[in-house]
């Protein structure tokens, strides 16, 4: 046994007092208030020293030293601990009229019609625990469990530099007792570098911060936790002796003065509407990481003054006085059930995960791309495999990535595969490259029909009514085999296919809206034209560029390799497309009937704007925009966008990397613009 150690003298004691008092005070300063007062240096030879005191005095050490952070035993399993005031949750509101009937449910109870104040928070998206204080000192943190009895991390929550071992006490007198609730949360960057360090080593990846936070709290060995990028923002009190409060804005200004972390974006409002704007603004932050930089899933709005919350009370499982009111969710985990293979107007056939339905940014999803064979075997998805799909705006969802289950694959696991043949006509798939995979029957099913539906979008013939699914039902009737069938429908042809049982008189209307729209779109211009008839590599703005060249369809048809390959802006990929079309005899036959069947109007008038008669060179890697869409944001001001740099050039936009366009710009003196001047210029 070791001998006793001789008892501390007095003025080592509070030697030890004063080292532990300054040390939380820098920990608070750094951690908490992200604003240091001394070096690192410093921190760690006071640190240092305290250790060493404690070494010589292991009877002085206590749980809340700053020494105490890490270190404790592994354990076998946790505790339970029974939170002295239930751990309720919120009631959700999903839209703006909820959050107006909670308001008026609220004034209902209340018997009145005055505004609320309410205090405005982020809801974030971790895990709720509480900590629990005594005279100051943190004593026993759990999780919240099932609202009455959590499990006991203690140990974990130490590590965790932004919860104060010990409060502090300047500002405020520390009370008896105290119940801290708040959110163990991991941010973004850190949460990004920890799944990259884990799938370095060849671990599974964390699916989200919230998973990754609650899997780190949830450690039986402190030290693992020690490791993990773990913070905490506290939003609540539970029972609370030696300290009262008038409002919940208060609270949250005692817990500041304590050391406690609150979130700096916590306001205040008069009434609902100003709680709604709120929910919007913060919204619109939400994906902005320089501003939010965890994950939230909504705001809350609570009551402010603790009287009225009082008066409210709660009900089994939420309070009254507080409202979740939920962004819609971008991001749901579900299931694959199969694959499809879609053909494309172009015959390239784009994979797509058919899944078990769920509810992403407020629809309901069942598909999603995962857009060529090297990006789905990328990610490695499998029939069964559990996925993280996410919708951004309008964009076609999309699967974010497999969600790694730490048991056996699932017994219907069967891993992703291009097919060998065209699922639709059954002609042998031809492979370009791991990105592109092709059908190469012009006459497959799944690129006819998706063809007409190009040629009469919006950019193209502008057909108002042929959209996927009347489409479908004109090629599956046989009425339409290529775009030129369209100019021989009559209303008469269209009703059979699309009546339902006691509508007549509805796809009769049905009927003649798409005859008209298909009469009127017999005049157009011949940019919209070439756009329509869909030739590989050329979109909107080469057809402009095409029009602007050729007189008629006719002249393109006729013109040769290399006349395409001297236009600027069209280059040599782009003339042998075209060529490859021109050439083909099928497409000769649909566009001799076109021109038996179209008008072409004379070019419309270039849109007024800042960019008419200006022309545009673009050189290196745009990084905010694709080629294509800052060349369409040029071509539809009425500017031209050419492919080298002439005295005729009045603008080089330079992206990254940029090579010998630059250089001549400056030789002649045309103004280079950065891609952010650019986009300046044309907004
Ligand atoms: S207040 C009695 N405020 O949301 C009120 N909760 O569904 C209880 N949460 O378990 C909670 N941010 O994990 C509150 N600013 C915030 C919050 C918040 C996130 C979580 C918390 C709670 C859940 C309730």
């Amino acid at each position: 046994m070791a001998p006793p150690s001789p008892a501390a003298p007095p003025e080592v004691a509070s030697r030890i007092k004063e080292l532990r008092e300054q040390l939380h005070y820098h920990n608070y300063r750094y951690y908490v208030l992200d604003d240091p007062v001394v070096s690192d240096a410093e921190y760690d030879r006071l640190l240092k020293e305290l250790e060493k005191l404690e070494e010589q005095y292991p009877e002085l050490v206590t749980p809340d030293s700053p020494t105490q952070r890490v270190g404790a035993a592994p354990l076998e399993k946790f505790e339970s601990v029974r939170h002295r005031q239930p751990m309720l949750s919120l009631e959700n509101a999903f839209s703006e009229t909820e959050a107006r009937e909670f308001d008026d449910r609220l004034k209902r109870f209340l018997r009145t019609t005055e505004e609320f104040h309410y205090v405005v928070e982020p809801k974030m998206d971790g895990l709720a625990v509480e900590l629990v204080y005594e005279q100051g000192h943190f004593t026993v943190g759990s999780t919240r469990g099932d609202g009455i009895r959590g499990e006991n991390v203690t140990q974990n929550l130490k590590t965790i530099h932004t919860i104060p071992l010990q409060m502090l006490g300047k500002e405020a007198p520390v009370p008896e007792l105290l119940e801290i609730r708040g959110e163990v949360y991991m941010d973004l960057g850190e949460f990004d570098k920890l799944n990259k360090e884990r799938l370095d080593r060849g671990e599974p990846a964390f699916a989200n911060p919230r998973n990754a936070a609650a899997g780190s709290l949830r450690q039986l060995d402190p030290a693992v936790t020690a490791s993990r990028p773990l913070k905490i923002y506290c939003y609540g009190v539970g029972e609370i002796k030696g300290a009262t409060f008038q409002t919940h804005w208060d609270m949250l200004e005692s817990l500041r003065k304590w050391g406690f972390r609150v979130n700096p974006l916590i306001e205040t409002c008069a009434g609902i509407d100003a709680a709604i704007a709120y929910h919007h603004r913060i919204e619109k932050d939400r994906h902005n990481h320089n501003k939010i930089n965890y994950e939230i899933d909504g705001v809350v709005i609570k009551v402010n003054s603790l009287e009225l919350q009082e008066r409210l009370g709660s009900k089994t499982r939420s309070p009254r006085w507080a409202l979740a009111y939920k962004f819609a969710a971008t991001q749901a985990t579900t299931k694959i059930i199969r694959f499809e293979f879609n053909v494309g107007r172009t015959g390239a056939v784009t994979p797509t995960a058919v899944m078990d339905p769920v509810e992403v940014g407020g629809v309901t999803v069942s598909r999603a791309t995962l857009h060529n064979e090297d990006e789905a075997k990328k990610k490695g998805v499998y029939k069964g495999a559990t996925v993280l799909v996410q919708r951004a705006g309008d964009v076609i969802p999309e699967v974010v990535k497999v969600i790694e289950e730490e048991e056996r694959l699932p017994k219907d696991a069967e891993p992703f595969k291009m097919p060998e043949k065209c699922e639709i006509c059954d002609t042998p798939l031809v492979r370009e490259s791991e990105k592109i995979t092709r059908c190469p029957n012009p006459d497959c099913f799944g690129a006819q029909t998706r063809g007409i539906m190009h040629f009469a979008s919006k950019t193209a013939m502008d057909i108002d009514g042929l959209g996927e699914k009347m489409v479908l039902k004109l090629v599956n009737s046989g009425l339409v085999k290529d775009i030129s069938d369209l100019y021989n429908l009559t209303a008469g042809d269209i009703i059979p296919i699309t009546e339902k049982p006691g509508k007549k008189k509805i796809s009769g209307k049905l009927a003649n809206n798409i005859t008209t729209a298909i009469e009127k779109s017999k005049k157009r211009p011949l940019w919209r034209i070439i756009n329509a008839i869909g030739i590989r590599l050329v979109g909107e703005a080469q057809a402009q560029i095409l029009a602007q060249n050729f007189k008629s369809l006719k002249d393109l048809m006729e013109a040769s390799e290399e006349k395409l390959k001297d236009i600027e802006g069209i280059g040599d990929k782009r003339a042998i497309s075209i060529k490859e079309y021109c050439n083909n005899p099928k497409n000769k036959k649909i566009i001799e009937k076109l021109r038996g069947l179209l008008e072409v109007l004379p070019p419309e008038k270039q849109a007024a704007g800042p960019l008419s008669g200006k022309t545009f060179v673009f050189t290196g890697s745009l990084t905010s925009l694709s080629r294509e869409e800052a060349k369409n944001m040029v071509t539809s001001r009425g500017g031209k966008v050419s492919s080298s740099v002439s005295a005729k050039t009045d603008y080089v936009v330079a992206g990254a990397k940029t090579g010998s366009k630059e250089a001549r710009a400056e030789e002649l003196k045309i103004p280079v613009l950065t891609e952010a001047e650019f986009e300046d210029l044309v907004r």
